[in-house]
């Protein structure tokens, strides 16, 4: 091999700890406290555990390959966490070969074809994979290593693929690039990949390489959702701008402060892909929800994905449901997206919708986007829902409001 081999470079520790693993079980204490080059840490790696989050939250379908396998940790946990997926597994040193029969018994038909071999060159027609999920690999690479491993991972990847790139951030002997995640962004990006978020990427279709220019209505929605669904095959719009991570916590704050339960009514009003519709029921175990959107792409996605709970093509200013029907009303990163007329609009319908003492709950987006029309100061939107008849405070990221029986 080259100089610029992708070998790892601490292999006698990675030996040392191989020859420890005697019995699947030495390999699940492996996995799951991931004992990370032999050094014994015991926490769930930061860098796993974003890894978790980001594919926790899409859907993975069809055959993914699992770009070095190292002692098999996020293998494992994506092979346990969605069925019906096959995975391929490559890693180029001989020594995590030792691994390959534990791997078989335990996964059985989930893994598919898993071989030693070099990761620039990977022995498979282009368009194999609907995903790609890399974690502790890219920091590894030398510099023309990780250009030639990319480019192979685009070609692997079906048009929507999506690839998910999580790296250890630590500066350390065996990480030799290290770069920051928006560094990483541009350098995908400049193959051709499409950023769902920092760490998660996909193959564009060709014609739509091209961002449709921002015009307010259903139509630019149903692009964008259909670009960003069949790249991850995800409720994923909301996290191309930010940090799943980041908006799960934040979302889950918000809805324990609207004290929500599971026999609540809850209308999610811009409900997109439905992201809150998932962390309700995981969160709170609330089921009884109705989504509103009017990207048509997006409701379908969502009927496709959360059969529990009930969707409507619609416009969120004029909603065709009687007074009182629902205990809370979401308009979570919404206001930003819509005219004034309809911003309004679904302000006065919050109020006609919800019950006495029920709750609406006003998190607006800040980032400066073209869709994100009406951007306003958070103490503007609490004049607003007061204005709507509410009875409101204000939070540090959101506005949250109760209508009074007699009004506010
Ligand atoms: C950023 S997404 C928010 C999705 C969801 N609320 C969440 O928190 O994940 C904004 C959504 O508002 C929808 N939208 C914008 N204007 C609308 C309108 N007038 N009626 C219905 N939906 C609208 C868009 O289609 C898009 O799905």
């Amino acid at each position: 091999m080259p100089d610029d081999a992708v070998v790892p470079s601490d292999d006698a520790d990675t030996a040392s700890a191989l020859a420890a693993i005697n019995s699947p079980l030495d390999l699940l204490h492996k996995w799951w406290l991931h004992d990370h080059h032999g050094k014994g840490t015991t926490v769930l790696y930061h860098r796993d555990a974003k890894m978790q989050l980001a594919w926790n939250n899409a859907i993975l379908r069809g055959r993914g390959l699992e770009l070095g396998f190292g002692f098999g940790t996020s293998l494992w946990w994506l092979a346990s966490r969605f069925a019906g997926i096959t995975i391929d597994a490559l890693d180029v040193s001989p020594l995590f070969g030792k691994l390959i029969p534990y791997l078989r018994g335990l996964m059985g038909d989930r893994l598919g074809d898993i071989w030693i071999g070099d990761a620039r060159a990977i022995g498979k027609p282009d368009s194999t994979y609907d995903w790609i999920n890399s974690s502790s690999v890219f920091e590894h690479l030398p510099e023309e290593s990780y250009w030639s491993v990319l480019r192979e991972c685009y070609r692997l990847l079906k048009p929507g693929g999506a690839l998910g790139v999580f790296v250890d951030q630590a500066p350390g002997r065996e990480h030799g690039r290290v770069v920051l995640p928006d560094q990483t962004q541009r350098e995908l990006e400049s193959i051709g990949f499409k950023a769902i978020h920092e760490r998660l990427f996909f193959k564009p279709q060709e014609a739509e390489n091209q961002e449709p220019p921002f015009a307010y209505g259903p139509a630019w929605y149903d692009q964008t959702w259909r670009d960003s669904l069949r790249g991850l095959n995800g409720p994923y719009l909301k996290q191309q701008t930010g940090d799943p991570a980041e908006y799960w916590r934040r979302d889950t704050e918000c809805l324990n402060d609207a004290g929500i339960s599971p026999d609540h009514d809850i209308l999610d009003l811009g409900c997109g892909g439905g992201f809150l519709v998932g962390l309700l029921d995981k969160e709170f175990g609330a089921r009884r929800v109705t989504g509103i959107d009017f990207s048509c792409e997006a409701i379908d996605f969502c009927k496709r994905t959360y059969p529990w709970a009930t969707f409507r093509e619609g416009d969120v200013s004029a909603v065709p449901l009687p007074d009182a029907s629902f205990d809370r009303v979401l308009l979570f990163d919404l206001t930003e997206h819509l005219p004034p007329a309809v911003y309004e609009g679904v302000l006065r319908e919050a109020y006609r919708l919800l019950r006495p003492f029920g709750v609406i709950v006003v998190p607006p987006g800040q980032t400066d986007l073209p869709q994100h029309l009406n951007l306003l100061p958070l103490a503007r939107v609490e004049e607003d829902v007061r204005k709507a008849g509410f009875v409101c405070a204000q939070r540090s990221d959101w506005v949250i409001g109760i209508r009074m029986p007699l009004g506010g």
